[in-house]
């Protein structure tokens, strides 16, 4: 693993994440389907008009392992399975390695620490089982750092992406000292009193890890400086907290804040399709005249989905002016259904707007909407037609949701937005805010919300909009980029 003498690559700029730009599906005949994925990391590096970058990440099905197995040298090939000119290799890793890196450390674990989301008296409890899946997330960790360090051209700039690759950085400094690393964390950073919960060598070796890169990106300025309290606690590291830097073991890391945007000129034109103008057909004759409150998320723990139904089963029951008045559109996403609590929590979701709508709807009137199938075009349809968007997580890094309904609202829509999501920091000012673990005042936000004047909505939307584009995610990557020198 030692390698300042092992051959470089060619690829001046490099991006490594553990879900990639694509992914297959193996289709009834055999075949393989390609898939390309969305987001911001995406459309970011379509800035980098580089055919030699590289994009590094993990084979996630047998589909995807069998794609990189029949690609040479792991290596996507570049005519059927490019993103915008950048080449993919996706490392096939084995199933047994990388279950226990994905599902049991950075989902379980990592994800579970930066949410707040254990239930402390009973979880987490770190055993023998533990220590196995530490050991396959090291594994999974070496064998991007392998991967980079033999892609990366000499001083290549490389972006390392999120919890799953925290040991990353200074795996990779070790093999290739010439490279200027940056890590990039889209999720929350977890306060010290509870980042600690993790076992000591566990939390050293994450904090260290980051500490290998040149610079280490955090959505909001809250979430670094909890980074560099965890590291002046957890390592006695030195902190700035104004320059924000960390210094430890001889070296100091730049803490930098890029607030991830929404991609207004995406949105726009992708939500005016003919498939998201079907979907608000359809939308707009099952809600009628009625208000309508959008919700979208994956079904995940941290995105509160059950206390939102709860609260708007408040409102119901509390404001009847209401009654047959309103319609919650609610769509909530499958996600890492591997995991026993993410399997309960979708059942939780389902039951209760079942009750719901059991409990309020007539004949004429079906007061949820309630879908888990994916859908993007519907979700943009949703984002058109809202009248008030709710988004109430427990805690959440960023939140796109909140930066790209009013972008492409149709007539202007009041966003309930939770204190606790990064976005707040930027559109807490025009939002409706909420305290996400209580019920009843967020059935008091959502009815502010709803009567909240048609001018004063227009204006707020605008303000919203603006903020939410401040950084589109070309901009978000090139200024990283830049950052590291
Ligand atoms: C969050 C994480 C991403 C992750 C995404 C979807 O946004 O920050 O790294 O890709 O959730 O989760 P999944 O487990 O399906 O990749």
């Amino acid at each position: 693993t030692t390698a300042r003498s092992s051959p470089t690559g060619s690829a001046p700029v490099l991006v490594a994440s553990n879900r990639g730009p694509v992914s297959f599906n193996r289709q009834e005949d055999g075949t393989l389907a390609l898939r390309r994925g969305g987001g911001g990391l995406v459309s970011g590096l379509s800035a980098i008009d580089d055919p030699s970058a590289v994009w590094v990440c993990a084979a996630l099905g047998e589909a995807d392992r069998e794609a990189a197995r029949q690609a040479p040298d792991g290596r996507l090939d570049r005519a059927g399975h490019e993103v915008g000119g950048q080449a993919v290799r996706m490392l096939d890793i084995d199933p047994e390695t990388f279950a226990r890196a994905y599902n049991g450390v950075a989902n379980s674990t990592l994800w579970f620490v930066h949410h707040l989301l254990y239930a402390t008296p009973t979880e987490p409890a770190f055993d023998a089982g533990f220590r196995t899946e530490w050991q396959a997330y090291e594994a999974f960790n070496a064998a991007f750092a392998d991967a980079l360090a033999a892609e990366a051209a000499p001083d290549a700039a490389v972006l390392v992406q999120d919890y799953h690759l925290s040991l990353v950085p200074a795996l990779l400094r070790a093999r290739r000292p010439d490279l200027r690393i940056g890590h990039f964390s889209h999720t929350p950073w977890a306060p010290p009193d509870y980042y600690r919960m993790l076992p000591d060598d566990v939390a050293e070796a994450v904090l260290t890890g980051i500490l290998g890169a040149d610079r280490a990106g955090f959505l909001t300025r809250r979430w670094a400086l909890a980074f560099a309290d965890c590291c002046a606690d957890v390592l006695g590291a030195e902190v700035d907290r104004e320059a924000l830097t960390v210094t430890h073991a001889g070296r100091t890391t730049a803490l930098g804040v890029h607030a991830l945007g929404a991609d207004a000129d995406f949105l726009r034109e992708r939500s005016h399709r003919a498939d998201v103008e079907e979907r608000l057909a359809a939308l707009r004759a099952a809600v009628g005249d009625r208000r309508t409150i959008v919700r979208v998320d994956r079904t995940e723990l941290s995105k509160n989905i059950v206390r939102g139904l709860l609260a708007y089963r408040h409102l119901l029951r509390t404001r009847p002016e209401w009654l047959d008045r309103v319609v919650h559109v609610a769509f909530a996403y499958p996600s890492r259904t591997d995991l026993a609590e993410y399997r309960a929590y979708t059942a939780s979701v389902e039951r209760i707007a079942g009750e719901i709508n059991e409990e309020f709807g007539t004949e004429d009137w079906q007061p949820l909407i309630l879908h888990v199938n994916d859908d993007f075009p519907r979700s943009l349809a949703a984002y058109r037609l809202a009248d008030v968007a709710l988004v109430n997580p427990i805690r959440d890094g960023m939140n796109l949701v909140a930066k790209e309904v009013p972008v492409v609202s149709d007539a202007g829509c009041a966003l309930v937005l939770s204190r606790e999501a990064g976005a707040f920091a930027e559109l807490g000012e025009d939002a409706v805010t909420v305290n996400p673990y209580d019920v009843i005042a967020t059935a008091e936000a959502l009815h502010s919300a709803l009567t909240m004047p048609t001018a004063e909505r227009t204006e707020r939307t605008k303000r919203l909009a603006a903020a939410a584009t401040a950084l589109p995610p070309q901009q978000w990557f090139v200024d990283q980029l830049t950052a590291l020198g």
